[in-house]
């Protein structure tokens, strides 16, 4: 957050300590009534039938999925659905509380402008995160498993990303060292790895078999540890790769679309109950997270009336490595996360100290062009611009988004190709 104060310690929330500024995302009227711009649904229809409508045409006519796991997915993306109206409602009310605690950021691309004056509420991916969680626990309901393993791992799953929820919440509030923000997720990844009863093997590629001298690894601990490193990984690099009004979303939406599409095609082409039962489990995960974050993003997306704040990229992060690490599918995982990697290479440099890295590692804003410029700093933001030229906010946003899509094709490509000769 560009500037934020602690809230009060008092039970009940003050009254905003000066009156909010008429502007266009948030105003005030004479009844203190604070008001938010309307999300943007035009957009988000767009983006969720682009991403959406692949995933559910292979489920309901393209596989022949068994429908008693066909029932269960619908009724878990019917759940879902319901979720993205109750975060779209919640998001005003939340705004409104949060500002109310101070809790707000300044848009820093917009700097030199009116709108780079505007408080603009922070942490509304604590919405996201509640109503996401809400959703996964009651679909346990409706899920028809017999298996109580399945449950077991389940709610561990859940738990880890509860955890990770309020210690991205606690970072909001806090603002903690980036140091000590990067090892929270080890600690949230706890109640999962000490669930975990699967297997700790990983195959080794056809190719290598001859020099390895096995067929199957057991890495047994040392599997536990990669679980572990896996999950830091996945909420750093979501948040370090952003700071554009819609990316730290549009990141994650992208990537649970590309997420869903491997479930469905791995389901269909297998018999196999055990491997059906682990992609779906990432499926009854990645759906929710779908559609809550796309309620987030209808207000997110540029012009942001709303920041997502590291609950939201933190939880988002540990979402994914999770269905990751309980849907057995971490290599293709992180094949979708290109985009992230990179900018985590960039960024070493600044992150380990060899070179000085400012709070704020964004690009140039020119107001009277209203371009952003790329700087020196090592994010994938600023070597994308120093690459293709100065760009507006919401068009560098949406090229990144389609580089995202991009290195998700190039995996789907890559497995299309490698099947047979390299598992
Ligand atoms: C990470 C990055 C930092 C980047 C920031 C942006 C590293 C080590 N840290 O820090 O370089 O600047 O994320 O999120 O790479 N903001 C905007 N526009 C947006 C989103 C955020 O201006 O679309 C600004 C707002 O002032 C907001 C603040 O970024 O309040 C949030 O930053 P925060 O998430 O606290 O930063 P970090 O995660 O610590
Ligand atoms: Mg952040």
């Amino acid at each position: 957050m560009a500037r934020r104060k602690r809230p009060s310690r008092t039970s009940k929330p003050d009254p905003p300590s000066e009156p909010i500024s008429e502007q266009n995302t948030t105003r005030n009227t004479p009844d203190d009534v604070f008001h938010l711009s309307p999300p943007k649904l035009g957009t988000i229809f767009v983006i969720s039938t682009l991403l959406c409508s692949l995933h559910l045409y292979l489920l309901c006519f393209h596989y022949n999925v068994e429908t008693e796991l066909r029932s269960s997915i619908l009724i878990n993306a019917g759940l879902s659905f319901v979720g993205f109206f109750v975060t779209l409602k919640m998001i005003p009310v939340a705004a409104r509380y949060v500002l109310r605690r101070n809790m707000f950021g300044f848009d820093i691309n917009k700097r030199g402008t009116p709108q780079g004056e505007i408080k603009v509420p922070e942490s509304l991916g604590i919405v996201v995160g509640v109503v996401f969680l809400i959703v996964a626990i009651i679909f346990q309901y409706f899920n028809f498993t017999e298996d109580s393993n399945w449950l077991v791992e389940y709610n561990a799953a859940l738990a880890s990303i509860c955890f990770m929820i309020l210690l991205g919440f606690v970072d909001d509030v806090l603002d903690v060292p980036w140091r000590v923000k990067l090892a929270l997720p080890s600690f949230a990844t706890l109640p999962l790895l000490m669930a975990y009863a699967g297997h700790t093997t990983i195959v080794i590629p056809k190719p290598l078999v001859g020099y390895v001298g096995l067929e199957v690894l057991d890495l047994g601990r040392i599997y536990k540890l990669y679980m572990g490193l896996l999950a830091v990984f996945c909420t750093n690099s979501i948040n370090i790769h952003a700071g554009l009004n819609g990316l730290e979303i549009g990141q994650t939406v992208v990537t649970a679309a590309a997420i869903l599409i491997h479930n469905v095609m791995q389901i269909g082409s297998s018999t196999d109950p055990e491997y059906h039962q682990a992609h779906a489990f990432s499926i009854y995960l990645t759906q929710p997270l779908m559609a809550t974050s796309l309620a987030l993003l209808a207000f997110n997306w540029y012009p942001s009336s709303v920041f997502v704040g590291d609950t939201y990229t933190v939880f988002a992060g540990m979402t994914m490595a999770v269905v990751g690490i309980l849907g057995h599918f971490s290599e293709t995982l992180l094949i979708f996360f290109v985009p992230q990697i990179l900018n985590f290479v960039l960024s070493v440099p600044q992150l380990v100290g060899i070179v000085k890295c400012p709070r704020h590692r964004l690009p140039r804003f020119d107001p009277a062009t209203g371009l952003l410029t790329g700087t020196k700093d090592g994010t994938l933001v600023n070597v994308y611009l120093r690459l293709f030229g100065p760009k507006s906010e919401k068009s560098l946003c949406i090229h990144l988004l389609v580089f995202q899509a991009l290195a998700c094709a190039f995996c789907f490509v890559l497995r299309y190709f490698l099947a047979g000769w390299y598992k």
